[in-house]
């Protein structure tokens, strides 16, 4: 590809993408195609012609999508998002090369996650409802100190540190499981690594932040809910498919659970990113779910601030530029958790 201008197929594209990536490439010089549509089987087709295709949280890279990709001459799926589990690994492996954006803005997330926390104990939003409506009214807005209460966090790994360096100042006990505890990070910011079932048993706050994996697909369920606190309250910024819904809302309904903040759903492909104000929800669950006074739900926005796009502009365009010389720094591979082996860091 030396010399030649790389076509880039981007799908899933708003206004905000076109115009964060087209601003970078300034810098770049790629030549850069946006689609509206998601990247699915159906639509692969559309990125004939390009060499690269750049996707996002919900496109559908199942090995049928990759199949008519690879067949149509796309040499690299360039991510351009941290989590890569609506990837096929397995397909992709050893046809077409797969990079990500593996940190971009640790502290949008992990801000955005202490702020749904604070909004939902607190009731801002409710409030902020209320007084527009002239009803001036705190009934039902009862919160709780953050300050001596115990918050469990799952997956320490960027985000989850930043989350619990943002809390330093609460005064609250952290408690912490990951699969590969960071004992540096255990000391510097007052963590007690813990195994999950202790974390279930004493966290009033339990706030998500380890990818999705087969293993931990439903993490949350019926039988973790029934070890947790009454009343706890539970936070996801990750993935959605990390909680069984339907076993919240079971939760929810009987008191279990006491309040839920969710930027992330399990069934959001259909719905997240999209205005369907004008149309009913379909989908039973994610209706119910909107329901409850005490569930907050946003729009995987989490990572949505300048800074954010503006790196993930640039690392997603510097690894296209990379894959052109034969270098794949943020490469991910189905042998390893992912840019952690030999194959995810390659020379091509
Ligand atoms: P990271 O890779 O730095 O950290 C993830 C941590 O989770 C690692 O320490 C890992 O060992 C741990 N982990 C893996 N499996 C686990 C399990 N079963 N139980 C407990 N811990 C486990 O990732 P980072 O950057 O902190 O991001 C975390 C997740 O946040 C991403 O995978 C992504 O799904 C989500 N995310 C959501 C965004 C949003 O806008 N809502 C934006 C960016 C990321």
């Amino acid at each position: 590809m030396d010399g030649e201008k790389l076509k880039v197929a981007f799908f899933d594209t708003k206004p905000y993408d076109r115009k964060s990536f087209t601003e970078q490439n300034r810098d770049f010089g790629l030549e850069l195609v946006f689609y509206e549509s998601r990247l699915t089987a159906a639509s692969a087709a559309m990125a004939e012609g390009a060499q690269v295709v750049c996707a996002f949280v919900n496109d559908e890279l199942d090995r049928a999508a990759i199949d008519r990709l690879v067949a149509g001459g796309v040499k690299l799926i360039a991510m351009r998002c941290a989590g890569y589990n609506n990837v096929d690994l397995p397909a992709a492996y050893g046809r077409i090369e797969v990079v990500r954006v593996p940190a971009y803005s640790p502290h949008a997330v992990a801000e955005y996650t202490l702020a749904l926390m604070l909004c939902l104990n607190r009731g801002l939003n409710r409030a902020y409802c209320r007084v527009r409506e002239n009803n001036f009214s705190i009934n039902g807005l009862l919160g709780f100190d953050v300050h001596g209460k115990t918050i469990g966090i799952v997956g320490t790994g960027k985000i989850g540190k930043v989350f619990a360096e943002l809390l330093q100042g609460f005064g609250v006990r952290l408690l912490a499981y990951d699969l590969y505890p960071d004992r540096e990070a255990a000391e510097k910011l007052h963590l007690e690594y813990v195994p999950l079932t202790t974390l279930y048993r004493e966290s009033d706050v339990i706030s998500l932040h380890c990818p999705l994996t087969p293993e931990n697909l439903h993490l949350i369920n019926r039988e973790s809910l029934s070890q947790m606190k009454d009343g706890v309250m539970i936070l996801n910024t990750s993935r959605g498919k990390l909680i069984d819904t339907a076993g919240l809302i079971e939760a929810l309904k009987s008191g279990k659970v006491g309040s839920a903040g969710l930027d992330v759903y399990e069934e959001e492909t259909d719905y997240f990113f999209e205005d369907r104000s004008d149309a009913p929800i379909q989908d039973d669950v994610l209706a119910r779910l909107l329901t409850f006074p005490n569930v907050m739900i946003t729009s995987h926005q989490a990572f949505f601030t300048r800074e954010a796009m503006r790196n993930i502009a640039r690392v997603t365009l510097q690894n296209i530029v990379d894959f052109t010389r034969g270098e794949l720094p943020n490469g991910i591979c189905s042998q390893c958790e992912g840019g952690k082996c030999r194959h995810c860091r390659k020379k091509r």
